[in-house]
């Protein structure tokens, strides 16, 4: 149970690169399952979590050779073939989720389990709809993992989500991809959408169509204008009809947004701070941090946006600047979810009041994310209420060094080592080993960037 002391520190500065993005480094991962050729990935993530989901591509058939983080995923010759063992997805939701629904598609047995965290967190979401597939797949009664899939056809499907879950699309698209069926998905809320762009990157037919709005004229005042939708039922339609097996090729994974969000939170509460992060995923679908960021006052340019293997990325400069409270709701909350825990810091680092409502999926990730920010912002010294879906943050401008309780969560970790630079004193992060999850170096990254 290590813990690691953070001090208050004085100006941060550096230049970065981020690990590769999780989300994508899974999906490339998984998806070479289901490809004609060997699949290369650059920049795989180097934390615990994408190594869940190369260990189930070699359990299903999948070659797999690692270099540093150079990545070489041979598929399997004549397709998936059964498990003979459980397999583990440690801690990770996205490769549980996913990979469900890949077996599920590909008619073999299986069964899936995962840590203590892992087999508490909701699969229903996910064996309701591949049950509506005809997929063969049970939960258990309180509709948690262990997942047992045997062998069955799967149906086409036309699923409005009820959740916005990227995990939950990404599970029945590849359910569709493995099995050569048809799945529509129809999003209310716009989630993450790298699965349909890896997968049209190497080749597949992903078609995706947002409901636009007709201007009419208004019918009680035909002088004005009026704006309709053909639904409201949801926003994006996503469909994906297969031909076949995808491409091979190479992916190279963009910096993740999600570990830059902690770098850029720290120079913005660590007066004097400048920070170049290079190379980080700025996909429409997960940028939502830094528009809040910046209209938090946030000084954040984004700079040489260019492409790299059908996604969005940039270098991205920050510079320490007075901040001020932005309520945090809504839309844009699928798209930040992950960046919530460091947005809370944010909010108790600066001056004001800071609301973030609409957000309950947070009780459903590695830990109950607004227990565990409403804990630990307690334990600074900060005035924190709590509603069911978030909470309000009365920020003074201090925060006082803590004991922490990482909650074994990589996300609350880093928020709250984050937190430590600008906390008077010392902060003791409990568990802290939590973050290699997603960012084995982290703390010493943060360390790093103390100016000498
Ligand atoms: C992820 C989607 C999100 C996110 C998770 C990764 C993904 O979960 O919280 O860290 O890679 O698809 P949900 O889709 O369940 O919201």
């Amino acid at each position: 149970m290590a813990e690691v002391i953070v001090k208050r520190a004085g100006k941060l500065q550096g230049l970065l690169a981020m690990p590769g993005d999780k989300s994508i480094s899974h999906r490339a991962a998984l998806i070479s399952l289901l490809c004609d050729e060997k699949i290369e990935i650059k920049n795989f993530a180097d934390g615990a979590d994408c190594g869940n989901s190369l260990r189930a591509v070699e359990m299903l058939g999948g070659g797999v050779e690692q270099d540093g983080q150079t990545v070489r995923l041979t598929p399997p010759e004549s397709g998936i073939k059964s498990p003979t063992d459980p397999i583990d997805c440690g801690n990770s939701g996205t490769t549980m989720r996913l990979l469900s629904g890949i077996l599920a598609g590909s008619g073999v047995e299986a069964r899936v389990v995962g840590d203590e965290s892992l087999m508490s967190r909701p699969m229903k979401r996910i064996v309701d709809p591949l049950r509506q597939m005809n997929s063969d797949i049970q939960a258990s009664e309180e509709g948690v993992a262990p997942l047992d899939i045997r062998p069955g056809s799967v149906i086409s499907i036309d699923y409005i989500m009820p959740i916005a879950s990227a995990q939950i699309k990404s599970c029945l698209l590849l359910a569709g991809l493995a099995s050569g069926t048809k799945v529509t998905v129809r999003e209310k809320l716009l989630t993450r959408d790298h699965t349909e762009r890896m997968i049209n990157f190497l080749g597949g037919k992903v078609a995706v169509e947002d409901i636009v709005p007709q201007i009419i004229p208004d019918p009680d005042d035909p002088r004005k204008k009026k704006k309709v939708l053909a639904t409201d039922e949801y926003k994006r339609t996503v469909s994906i009809t297969p031909e076949g097996r995808l491409n091979g090729g190479v992916i190279d994974v963009p910096g993740d947004i999600s570990t830059a969000a902690y770098f850029i939170a720290a120079a913005m509460i660590v007066p004097g701070s400048h920070l170049i992060l290079h190379n980080v995923g700025v996909n429409p679908t997960r940028n939502a941090f830094l528009n809040v960021a910046r209209q938090m006052g946030g000084e954040i340019k984004i700079k040489n946006r260019r492409e790299l293997s059908g996604e969005p990325v940039a270098d991205i400069e920050v510079t320490y600047g007075p901040l001020k409270p932005r309520k945090i709701s809504g839309a844009m909350i699928p798209n930040l979810i992950d960046e919530i825990p460091i947005l809370a810091v944010l909010a108790a680092s600066m001056k004001g009041t800071t609301i973030i409502r609409d957000a309950e999926e947070l009780r459903h990730k590695e830990s109950d994310r607004i227990r565990a920010v409403v804990d630990n912002l307690g334990a600074m010294g900060i005035k924190i209420g709590e509603f069911p879906d978030g909470f309000a943050i009365e920020g003074t401008g201090e925060i006082n060094g803590a004991e922490i309780d990482s909650f074994n969560d990589h996300r609350i970790a880093m928020a709250f080592a984050v937190a430590g630079l600008a906390g008077h004193g010392k902060t003791v992060i409990g568990n802290s080993e939590a973050a290699a999850v997603s960012c084995p170096n982290f703390y010493t990254m943060l360390e790093g960037l103390r100016l000498k």
